[in-house]
Formats: structure tokens, sequence, C-alpha cells
């Protein structure tokens, strides 16, 4: 059974059984919906997008293209799990398209974080538009919205996050499997699908990535720095049982260097910041305070490990005042 809205009297999927039901009510609905037609997807890797693709496989084999833009803003080791886990593991049918170098060719020397938000979205539906345009006979878009997106998009808080935006030569009928589910739910039902915990519960990531996290023009050195730190502090969350428990964390390198000694020598280098955060809505949150002896280990590790960092800070500013991320 499709359903358009999400029944009032729905039980909230929290069980891995009632989860198998919704997968199997879902598996039949999609194939009468699709037919022996061609499906795509923009598979992000993020949570929502992955549990329509493992959906959509399940349901659909090879009729599902899933497209993976790389636009280097990614996390270390993103891009690798998504071709790992649907690539390799799940045998979908992945086009990888690594434009990293057409992202930062076009957020050069641009400081504006609206200016990078615009470009780092207008650039990936033109990436994603390109893929489209190559493939022959696809009749759907499949995507990964989900019953908040539509509740707030009928308050007037947020656009649909449809592909709007899309051009006008490529129409496609919307395939929205999970659209009626909270974000819990659809958790719950990647889990079921077998897609790994890490995926399925990781941490809030904005669509324009690091780039939020290396405030003003983006170059590449610093935005290394960014993916580095950051890959050393999950690494590090993960291990002291915070992973999962804490509801975001990440690091920034702002754009201003400070001297240090490294070596007997002079150094001229940035600094490195933390954000752990928790929070319920995300309007408002507090500080994760964290050890001592985990902030000790953060910034022997960082500043040892990360080329152009010699100092880290941490953050412990509450939202509000301080938005969570920096631009
Ligand atoms: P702020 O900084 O507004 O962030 O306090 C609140 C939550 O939203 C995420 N965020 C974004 N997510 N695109 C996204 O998809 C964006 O441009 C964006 N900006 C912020 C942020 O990570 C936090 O979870």
């Amino acid at each position: 059974m499709a359903y358009d809205r999400r029944p009032d009297d729905m039980k909230r999927i929290t069980t891995g059984e009632l989860a198998d039901e919704f997968i199997e009510e879902q598996i039949f609905a999609l194939r009468e919906q699709i037919g022996d037609k061609k499906v795509l997807l923009a598979l992000s890797g993020g949570v929502d997008s992955s549990v329509v693709a493992a959906l959509l496989i399940k349901a659909v084999g090879q009729q599902l293209t899933c497209v993976h833009v790389n636009h280097g803003l990614l996390r270390k080791g993103e891009p690798e799990q998504v071709i790992e886990v649907f690539k390799n593991q799940m045998k979908a049918n992945l086009i990888y398209v690594d434009a990293t170098d057409r992202f930062l060719d076009k957020l050069a020397g641009v400081t504006d974080p609206e200016q990078k938000r615009k470009i780092i979205g207008g650039e990936f539906i033109e990436v994603f538009a390109e893929e489209a345009h190559k493939l022959n006979g696809i009749e759907f878009l499949a995507q990964g919205t989900i019953w908040p997106d539509i509740l707030e998009s009928e308050a007037g808080i947020k656009a649909h996050h449809n592909a709007g935006g899309l051009p006008e030569d490529l129409k496609f009928e919307l395939v929205e499997p999970v659209k009626i589910l909270f974000k819990d739910e659809v958790r719950v039902v990647g889990e079921r699908l077998g897609l790994p915990a890490n995926m399925v519960y990781r941490q809030p990531f904005p669509g324009p990535g690091l780039g939020v996290r290396c405030p003003g023009a983006i170059t590449r050195d610093r935005l290394e720095a960014v993916r580095e730190s950051d890959a050393i502090l999950r690494e590090e969350f993960a291990k002291n049982g915070l992973e999962g428990r804490v509801w975001q964390y990440f690091t920034v390198v702002p754009d201003f260097k400070s001297t240090g000694v490294k070596d007997g020598k002079r150094t001229f280098d940035w600094p490195c910041i933390i954000r752990a955060i928790n929070t319920t809505d995300v309007m408002e949150v507090t500080v994760e305070h964290l050890s001592d002896e985990l902030i000790d280990h953060l910034v022997k590790r960082i500043i040892s490990e990360v080329p152009g960092i010699n100092r880290v800070l941490f953050d412990y500013t509450p939202k509000p005042p301080a938005t969570v991320e920096y631009e």
C-alpha cells in the first residue's frame, strides 16, 4: 500500500519487526509504481538517500541508477564508503562523479557564505543533470524526502527539498518511499536493510559540507586541514564512546594565522576549532563538555598530525547566540 500522507494511526516504527513490515509494503508499492522502468537517485551517502537506495535496490535492482557526486567537500572516507556499500556490497548500478576540481575552481576566491552555498547547490544540480542527460529512458527520480520535510514545507518553514532547479527538459515522476517516516524510523528501516550503523546513525552533516567549515575563501590546503582534523575528532569520539551520544561534532579551520614554535623553529599556521554540541531540535543547542584527558589528547594529535595547524581551540558557546556552523 502506497501512502501519500502519514496515516494518523500509524504506529511509530521502533522495532525490527515493524521495519520489516514497512520494507515489505514499500517493495510491493515501488514495484507497482515503477514497473519495468528506470529510476535515478542522487545518492549523497546521508541517511535518507542511503535508505531510499537500499529500498530501491531490493525492489527494482538494476533498474535503479545511483549518482554519487563528490563535490570535494565531503568528509574523509565518505565517497569510499558509498562505493564500498552500494557498488561492492549491494551491487548497485552506481555512477561515481569526482567533481572536486569543478567545485573548488568555481569556489576559488569566493568569501561570501551565501554565495558559496549558491555555487555549491547550483553546481551540484548541473553535474547531476549532466549525468541524467547521459542516461537513456529514465522516467523516475527517487528522493529521500521524509515526513518532517513535508510538514515543514506545508508550514512554510522550508522549501520542499526536491530536485527543485533541475532543468526543464528533465521531467521525472517522483519516487519518495520514506516520505511518511520520521528520521528515527528511517534509521530503524536502514538498519534492517543492512546498512552499516555508522551510516544509519551518522551525525547531521550540511549539504555544503566542509565548505562551511573552511570559512571565507576555500583553499585546498586549508580544506585538507579541516578534513584531516575532522577525521581525527571523529575517530577519537568513536574510541571514547561519544559517537552516537553527542549530536554533532566537527572542526573548523578559520582563515587566520598565529605564531607558534615547532622543532625550535617559528611557525605561522592556522588554529583548529573544535565544536561538539547537543540538542533535540537544533533551535537551541548546548555544548558537550569534554574530559581534560580527551582535550589534551585531541590537541596533541591534531597538532602533530595535521599540516598547517599550530593551535587547537575549543568553542564552548551555546546556541543562541552562536549558530552551530560558522557560516
Ligand atoms: P545552524 O548553523 O543554522 O545549523 O545552527 C543548524 C543545523 O543545520 C545544519 N546546517 C545545514 N544543513 N545545509 C544543510 O543541509 C546547510 O546549508 C546547513 N547549514 C547548517 C547544521 O549542520 C546543524 O545541524
